[in-house]
């Protein structure tokens, strides 16, 4: 590690948002049910009973974001196109009035000087796809397309930088296989119809982006993971390899134009992988950078009582951990930089397109302030492991700080706050946190690593 470091002046410094999770506004201006809706609204899932219909209210008050982000001179904002605004109903009518907010949003972002980063699907699937079968069935990876389609004409000329997809492993997995998010299913066979399905809707997306002309880059946002093993043993080590198969390779295979990884095919011999001919070369449509989310590197041991056929578990980790439980673990995001670059030979530029820490923060007494120290702690370690990786010969070129402000954190509630901003959520007030002055600092070239 060398001191004295910054990023170079192209480092594209944003900060990233879900729609249901800061939005609010859940049947304004015909926006219908989505998933999230459903599922927040049903007794036992979210704690508390918490659900994203006010939310942090940004779309009332998207002003006012801005402003925050203005202050700070930063570069770029990542948010989410809620699918349920833009075509509410059956008819596949656009809704110009959902056109219109996003529209508005982005003005706003261009006249402070913030590019707009939108993610088209960051998990609000509209309640009527659950209904005729949700992301197990192939039909909501073409009407996923049909959305995508309108996006690009209503709002291609000025979103700078798309991404199809937050975290398609989450989708598929805890919406299918766990059930601890929306729609709460729990059937390895559907968790498995979903992957390639939700794959073959970025696929399509990126299909359908080349033939619109527009030239702003596309990309997708993965949730990969590249566990250590708990030991050197062997049991540990294919542990290991085994979750890095299901959480990442499942995933990156495709887009690489690779097929479904054949150590989990041979794992789950009646796996439904739906491939019809033609979807190979479709998911792998060729995309101009790669979307990585890092909280934690996890660490994997052996488990002969795991139910499933991983035989694994996350072992024990002595590191400091988060209100999320997640350990700290900053040298693990220059590991798993170098994996990605390795692992995909260097095909992409690469954002890190959240990264963030959950901390029991609270108001000071003055109540405009909020001391922080851990959060700097996190970005600070988190910001050396990049410029050693970039040292490295990493090509990455941007950061998106997980989140902007305080807000719905899924199954969680409003009871995780991974914000630069605190949300009052009585009042909806915002107050900067110490971490958001220093994000300041970091984005001006002030702070060196
Ligand atoms: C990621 C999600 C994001 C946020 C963070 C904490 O998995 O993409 O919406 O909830 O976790």
């Amino acid at each position: 590690m060398t001191a004295g470091r910054t990023f170079p002046e192209s480092f594209l410094w944003g900060t990233a948002t879900a729609s249901y999770q800061v939005e609010g506004a859940a049947s304004a201006d015909g926006r219908t049910p989505s998933i999230w809706d459903t599922f927040s609204h049903t007794p036992g899932n979210v704690l508390h009973g918490h659900t994203g219909d006010v939310a942090t209210d940004q779309y009332h008050r998207y002003e006012e974001d801005v402003e925050l982000m203005r202050q700070i001179a930063l570069g770029a904002y990542r948010f989410s196109i809620a699918w349920p605004r833009i075509i509410p109903d059956a008819s596949g009518a656009v809704n110009q009035k959902g056109i219109d907010y996003y529209r508005r949003l982005i003005d706003a972002l261009h006249a402070a000087g913030i590019k707009a980063a939108a993610t088209l699907y960051h998990w609000d699937l509209p309640q009527r796809f659950e209904d005729a079968g949700g992301w197990p069935v192939r039909d909501t990876a073409l009407r996923f397309a049909e959305y995508a389609e309108v996006c690009y004409r209503e709002l291609g000329d000025s979103v700078d930088m798309w991404i199809t997809l937050n975290e398609p492993w989450c989708s598929a997995f805890h919406g299918y296989f766990d059930g601890h998010h929306a729609p709460g299913r729990r059937d390895p066979g559907d968790a498995f119809r979903a992957t390639h399905h939700l794959m073959l809707a970025h696929g399509l997306a990126v299909e359908r982006y080349r033939d619109s002309g527009l030239t702003a880059p596309i990309g997708i946002t993965m949730n990969l993971e590249s566990p250590r093993p708990a030991t050197r043993r062997s049991e540990d080590v294919s542990a290991a390899r085994r979750a890095t198969e299901m959480h990442s390779l499942l995933f990156l295979n495709p887009i690489l134009g690779l097929d479904y990884p054949e150590a989990v095919q041979d794992r789950y011999p009646d796996l439904p992988f739906p491939v019809e001919h033609g979807d190979r070369d479709t998911i792998a449509a060729p995309i101009d950078f790669l979307g990585l989310n890092y909280y934690h590197e996890p660490v994997i041991a052996y488990d002969p009582d795991d139910p499933t056929p991983e035989k694994s578990r996350v072992a024990r980790s002595y590191h400091d951990t988060t209100e999320m439980e997640w350990p700290i673990t900053p040298r693990g995001l220059y590991r798993h930089l170098l994996w990605v670059g390795e692992i995909t030979d260097r095909r992409w530029p690469l954002y890190i397109t959240e990264n963030g820490i959950a901390l029991p923060d609270e108001l000071d007494p003055s109540g405009t302030a909020v001391r922080d120290p851990r959060r700097i702690a996190y970005m600070r370690d988190h910001f050396t492991a990049m410029l050693d990786a970039m040292d490295a010969g990493v090509d990455l070129r941007g950061y998106f700080a997980w989140t902007l402000l305080d807000n719905f954190e899924w199954a969680f509630g409003y009871t995780r706050r991974f914000g630069l901003v605190f949300t009052d959520y009585v009042s909806n007030r915002r107050v900067p946190k110490d971490s958001y002055y220093f994000f300041r600092e970091v984005i001006s070239g002030a702070e060196e690593f």
